[in-house]
Formats: structure tokens, C-alpha cells, sequence
């Protein structure tokens, strides 16, 4: 039996308290019904900057009535430490994943990202450290290995940020560092490599590749290649994500006080992703017959990206369950569902 095996049974046997922050965005909702499906008590805390009432609703659904009364909400802003400190009282576990994502975004409004990544980090760890939580895990990126050239990305190698957002995701790992040192308050960095799934958002002007192509092409519309489409991603479904966050929680001691690569190992161009996001369509009866329309590179990306996912492995017993096409295969139903408001069976 697979450590995540193991630990979703204990999980079950003897349920735990939670803290999801940022638990109605695509990553934070999808970890809400995951942990109510295990029967644990979560607490869910988020301001709607980015994510939506819809999308606790959409767990409402499905999970069942007794594992959704399991579940409090604070509508509350990590900005402000006493909403941290609320939202930490008499948990076990924190799985932080509030920030402002999206590099572009931080170009556009360096101050704000700041802010939210920065001084709302700095909240959550102190709030967490002295409600004497058992484990705080957060949500760290890939952006952080910015410049460097190595491929596949090892976690001890990392070059120069290429964006405020990866700037504010190096100093979260920088602060968990320094109070491990000062406090021996010892967390988990997961840098996410590009997450997918259900739920991901994919409307505005910060939408995520996938679900920005996907909404395209169901309504028929153009899709952008920022690039000659040779750009690279480690693309990571949800469940992977999900995986690594509760392995994370529940690590030992001596796994703690590290940053672990979340991803497959995979490495995938715009153009492939283009092809195959077609193509899963397709099995879900739209058709999109456009070629790409490639544009200017965007500032800030970084060209290629893949994981080495060995630390995680070993330290963690992490093993995705899914590539990049069970992925894509899996979220499809899910986007022309929500999108079109057709019934897909699965
Ligand atoms: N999705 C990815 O590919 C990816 C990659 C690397 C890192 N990450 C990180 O993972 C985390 C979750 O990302 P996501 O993709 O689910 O994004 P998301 O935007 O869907 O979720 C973020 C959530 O945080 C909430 N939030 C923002 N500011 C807040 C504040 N001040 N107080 C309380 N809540 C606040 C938002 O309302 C939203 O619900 C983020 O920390 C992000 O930087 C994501």
C-alpha cells in the first residue's frame, strides 16, 4: 500500500482539524472536498479576491450533507493578522494557498501581490506558529527557480526571479526558512509546477493556459500562443496536487523545514497542449478546427519548465497518480459541463 494510501485510511480512522486559506480558489476547493470526503473537519478561510462562492457550492454538491456541516467558513483577508489568528485557533494542519497568482498580474500591480504574498504570508506563519498548529504547508512555485537554465528543475538550484509574483514566492520560502531557524517552526514549501482540474477559473485577463484555451475553443474563439509554441510546462493535474498537500501535512519531522517540487516529471510545448486539448474535446463532442495565433513572447515567462520529483518521492512517498492526459481527459468533462451546460457522462 502507496504512504498516501496509508494516510487517507488513518485520515478516515481518526479525522484531524484543517485550515484551507484560500479555499474558494481552484486549488483551495479542491483540497475542501477532498479533506470533507475523508471525513475531516476543515476550516476554510478567503476574501473572494480570486476565488468564488460558486465554487463552495460546487463541493456542497458533492459531498454529503453530514461532511459539509464538517466545514466552517471565515470570510476574512490574511492582510489582517487577526483574521489568521482566528482562522488558526484549534486547528491541526494548515494548507495555506491564498495569494495573488499570475505573473502578469504582478507586473500590472506589483504593490497588491506584494501585500497579499508578503505581509499575508508573514501573518499566516506567525498566526500559525503561535497557535502551535502540528504542521503549516504552503503553496510555493515554480517561478522561484526563475533564470536558471538546468532542466529538470532540482530543488537546490535556483537563478534570479523574473517577476514580483516570483519574488514573492521566494521571500515565503525565505520567512519559513528563518523561522524554522529562529522559532524551530518547521513548514513544507510545495513549488507548484502549472496545476490544472476542475474548477480552475478560466475567465479574465490572469486565466491559467488551460482553462483559457479550453473557453476558447468550446466558444469557438481564437486561441493566443504567446511565443513560437516551443515553450515548455510540466503540466500537473489536481489530484497530484491534492496528493503532495496531505503527504505534506502529516510528513515527519525530518521532512519538514524543505521545499518539495510538485509535479510529474513531464514536459509538454504550447503546441502539443494546443493539440491535445483539441483533441479531448473532441471525445467530449466539440470540435474546434482553428490553428493556433502566435504572438509576441509575454514578459516575465520563464522558457522551460520540468520537475525533478525524486526528493518528493523519497522524503514524501509521493507518486502522481496522473500525466498530463489522464489530466486533461479527467478536467475536460468537467469544462465543457460548466461551460456549455451540456451533461457529459464521465
Ligand atoms: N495554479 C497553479 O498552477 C499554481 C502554480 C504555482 C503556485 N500556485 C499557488 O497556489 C495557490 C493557489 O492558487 P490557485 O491556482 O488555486 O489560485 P486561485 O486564485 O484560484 O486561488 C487563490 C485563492 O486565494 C484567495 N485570496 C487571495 N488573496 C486573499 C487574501 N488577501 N485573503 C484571503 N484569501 C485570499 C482568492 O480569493 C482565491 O480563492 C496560490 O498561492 C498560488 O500562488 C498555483
Amino acid at each position: 500500500m502507496s504512504r498516501y494510501q496509508e494516510i487517507c485510511d488513518s485520515l478516515k480512522a481518526s479525522p484531524r482539524t484543517w485550515l484551507v486559506t484560500g479555499v474558494a480558489g481552484f486549488i483551495g476547493s479542491n483540497l475542501l472536498e477532498a479533506l470533507l470526503k475523508l471525513g475531516q473537519t476543515v476550516v476554510g478561510l478567503d476574501n473572494f479576491a480570486t476565488g468564488h462562492r460558486h465554487n463552495l457550492d460546487e463541493v456542497k454538491g458533492l459531498v454529503s450533507p453530514e461532511q459539509w456541516l464538517s466545514f466552517t467558513f471565515i470570510e476574512g483577508d490574511i492582510r489582517n493578522l487577526s483574521d489568521c489568528q482566528r482562522a488558526c485557533q484549534g486547528v491541526d494542519y494548515v494548507l495555506h494557498q491564498a495569494a495573488l497568482g499570475s505573473v502578469p498580474r504582478s507586473i500590472n500591480d506589483p504593490i497588491t501581490t506584494n501585500d497579499t504574498n508578503i505581509s499575508g504570508f508573514l501573518n499566516m506563519l506567525a498566526a500559525a506558529r503561535d497557535a502551535e498548529v502540528t504542521s503549516f504547508t504552503y503553496a510555493a512555485s515554480s517561478s522561484t527557480y526563475g533564470d536558471h537554465p538546468a532542466l529538470p528543475k532540482v530543488e537546490e538550484n535556483i537563478g534570479n526571479p523574473l517577476s514580483p509574483y516570483a519574488v514573492t514566492k521566494y521571500v515565503n520560502e525565505l520567512y519559513a526558512n528563518v523561522f524554522a531557524r529562529s522559532y524551530g517552526f518547521n513548514t513544507i514549501g510545495l513549488r507548484y509546477f502549472n496545476v490544472f482540474g476542475q474548477r480552475q477559473d478560466p475567465n479574465g485577463a490572469y486565466a491559467a493556459v488551460i482553462p483559457k484555451w479550453t473557453a476558447a475553443m468550446i466558444e469557438g474563439e481564437d486561441v493566443f500562443i504567446n511565443g513560437d509554441g516551443e515553450t515548455s510546462r510540466d503540466f500537473c493535474f489536481i489530484e497530484n496536487t491534492i496528493q503532495m498537500n496531505i503527504l505534506a501535512a502529516t510528513a515527519s519531522e525530518e521532512a519538514k523545514n524543505n521545499v518539495y517540487n510538485v509535479a510529474v516529471g513531464d514536459r509538454t510545448t504550447l503546441n502539443t497542449l494546443f493539440d491535445a486539448l483539441k483533441t479531448a474535446l473532441a471525445k467530449n463532442d466539440v470540435t474546434f478546427d482553428k490553428g493556433p495565433v502566435y504572438r509576441d513572447f509575454r514578459t516575465g515567462d520563464v522558457r522551460h519548465s520540468q520537475a525533478e520529483i525524486s526528493k518528493a518521492q523519497k522524503k514524501l512517498g509521493y507518486v502522481p497518480s496522473h500525466r498530463i492526459y489522464e489530466g486533461i481527459d479527467e478536467a475536460m468533462y468537467w469544462y465543457v459541463q460548466s461551460l456549455t451546460g451540456k451533461r457529459v457522462s464521465r
